[in-house]
């Protein structure tokens, strides 16, 4: 479309505002959901509860890579998605590594990775908001479970999926997607990573002895390229934002802002914890504050904090990563219970968790535009 000069003049005005509001789609693609829409976010009501709860409960045992554990977990993330999100399509990918653990053998990991595309639109054209926390747990001390590390943070991601997916499909069924990305339109779509071998497996002194599922995940997603022509190159490329969650579900959550790359995305978050919690939907934050507390810091002022997690092998390719993790350097770093037996079911804050995922759902949701697709209440009516 172009403008010219013998179209009537609201023509051409009406014109410009499409050429106008199709630029600001392609250059911020993120809009905020309304008031209501806020109080309609799904709550993770008993799901979360740690002795029965459908989706914690079942992650909340030792999985170290390899084990019977580990394969139980992963088949819950399976069966998950298999019965309530079957748009979503689920993938493993396996990658061995000899490791402290494996002497001459190798150990393998098994990545899981659920995702959703728009329908009819070429993979290489579509970006993904790439969700992503890890499931493996720690060796050592025998008997770990990482409650915080990371059981809660798969939980909280698979709420917010479960929470979104419908409106995907109103969605997609409503605006023709395909169509949108011919006018150059960005297009995007959604994937979940729950990660093997993040955890170090010996006992420290080998740096390299860590981050095994993502690392073969990156270099993997690398060099699978989409064809030319294509919006992105490979399948790494087609990241739009790494948002990665660990160390989650402990009271007062202090979430530093590590990239000035994605400092727009975490002021994002920060501004609807604060409009959650003004309308009381918060169970938590009234007690400690807000938890973003770079929030109000422009980008010259942060500092990379150099913490080595899964999203290192994915910022390597470039990729842009949003790092929610609990980190307090006046407290010390880590939460208290870190890499202790003190992390398991019973130190979880609840309330925090549970607000971890209507605000995740809420950050998905606006990443996604999905104002206005979100109501249930009309569906339910017409039943
Ligand atoms: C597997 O999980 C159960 C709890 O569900 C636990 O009692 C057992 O010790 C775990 N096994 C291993 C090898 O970690
Ligand atoms: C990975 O291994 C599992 C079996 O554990 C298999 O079902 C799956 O298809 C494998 N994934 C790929 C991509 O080959
Ligand atoms: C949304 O809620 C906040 C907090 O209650 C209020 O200050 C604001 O005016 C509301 N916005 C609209 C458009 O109603």
């Amino acid at each position: 479309m172009k403008i010219t000069s013998d179209m009537p003049l609201n023509q051409r005005t009406q014109t410009f505002l499409l050429l106008l509001l199709s630029w600001i789609g392609l250059v911020t693609a993120y809009k905020t959901l309304t008031n209501e829409t806020l109080t309609l976010l799904p709550r993770p009501g008993n799901d979360f509860n740690i002795h029965h709860g459908k989706l914690l409960a079942p992650i909340l045992k030792p999985r170290v890579p390899e084990t019977g554990n580990s394969t139980a977990v992963r088949n819950h993330f399976v069966k998950f998605f298999h019965d309530t999100l079957p748009d979503w399509k689920i993938e493993l990918h396996n990658s061995s590594a000899k490791t402290p653990l494996s002497h001459q053998k190798e150990t393998r990991f098994v990545n899981f990775v659920a995702s959703r595309d728009p329908p009819e639109v070429y993979p290489g054209n579509v970006g993904r908001l790439t969700v992503v926390a890890h499931y493996d747990s720690k060796v050592t001390p025998k008997g770990f479970i990482g409650a915080i590390d990371s059981a809660a943070p798969c939980a909280i991601i698979m709420h917010a999926v479960r929470s979104i997916d419908k409106a995907l499909t109103r969605k997609w069924n409503s605006v023709h997607v395909a169509a949108d990305q011919q006018r150059h339109r960005k297009v995007e779509g959604i994937q979940v990573i729950f990660t093997d071998g993040e955890e170090e497996l010996g006992d420290g002194s080998d740096p390299g002895d860590s981050l095994y599922g993502s690392r073969a995940l990156a270099q993997d997603w690398a060099s699978q390229k989409y064809a030319q022509g294509s919006t992105y190159t490979s399948r790494i490329n087609s990241i739009a934002l790494f948002v990665l969650l660990d160390l989650l579900g402990s009271p007062r959550p202090r979430i530093p802002s590590s990239f000035k790359e994605t400092h727009d995305a975490y002021q994002h978050l920060a501004r609807l914890e604060i409009r959650l919690a003004e309308l009381n939907l918060m169970k938590s934050s009234e007690m400690w504050g807000t938890w973003f507390v770079d929030a109000n810091k422009r980008t010259e002022e942060l500092y990379p904090l150099g913490i080595t997690d899964d999203h290192v092998p994915f910022l390597k390719h470039g990729v842009d990563v949003l790092h929610l993790i609990d980190y307090d350097w006046r407290r010390g770093g880590f939460p208290e219970v870190w890499h202790t037996l003190d992390d398991d079911a019973q130190h979880l804050e609840m309330a925090v968790v549970e607000d971890w995922s209507l605000l995740l759902t809420g950050f998905i949701a606006e990443w996604l535009e999905l104002e206005g697709y979100m109501d249930d209440r009309d569906e339910m009516a017409g039943r």
